[in-house]
């Protein structure tokens, strides 16, 4: 037998097929279960994720933003280039971390218009089942190692807000924007 893959048109879709949730929605606190089949309605709800990404301009996507609690992310670091195929990574796995961190500036569709350097491993290596269901696994490093990382925050109910060290200029950002640091979670390293 053989499973479909997918194929997303990388154009705008006109409006995004799922519904984002943000900073504050406890959904994105919940730590993502792991998928136990990977039938045609994963397959379906990558592919929505995928064009929801598309709509809004993002290079990453965890199911916990559109209030799925499933271990599912999408990620494409080149939305503009049609010859290279997104990544979809269901229950993912980081197996291994270098030593050397880097510092990179980063947002989240999930809290549009806030942007902190967050510090994080250069590279990683990263197991997974595509959607086809085989298993993959993936050296990385650069901004794909970046968006995996934050991607797979999102299943563990974390979100890059939590990794930033001024507390101050992040709390006067998000006022601005909307948000609150009462939602922030601090992870403490
Ligand atoms: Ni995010």
């Amino acid at each position: 037998m053989t499973l479909s893959t997918i194929f997303v048109e990388k154009q705008k879709p006109a409006k995004a097929p799922l519904t984002l949730h943000y900073l504050g929605d406890p959904v994105l606190r919940q730590p993502a279960q792991r998928v136990n089949r990977i039938d045609d309605n994963i397959r379906q709800l990558a592919k929505q994720m995928l064009q929801t990404m598309y709509a809004e301009n993002g290079i990453g996507l965890a199911a916990p933003q559109v209030g799925v609690n499933q271990q599912v992310i999408v990620v494409d670091c080149q939305p503009d280039n049609p010859s290279i195929p997104p990544l979809i990574l269901i229950n993912p796995e980081i197996t291994k971390y270098s030593k050397d961190l880097c510092v990179f500036e980063e947002g989240c569709l999930s809290i549009p218009n806030v942007f902190f350097e967050v510090v994080r491993p250069r590279s990683i290596e990263v197991t997974y089942r595509d959607e086809t269901g085989k298993k993959q696994k993936l050296k990385a490093s650069g901004l794909l190692a970046r968006v995996i990382q934050h991607e797979m925050d999102h299943l563990n109910g974390i979100l890059f807000v939590d990794r930033v060290k001024n507390s101050v200029a992040l709390g006067e950002e998000l006022r601005k924007k909307g948000f609150s640091l009462a939602a922030v979670k601090p992870i403490v390293s």
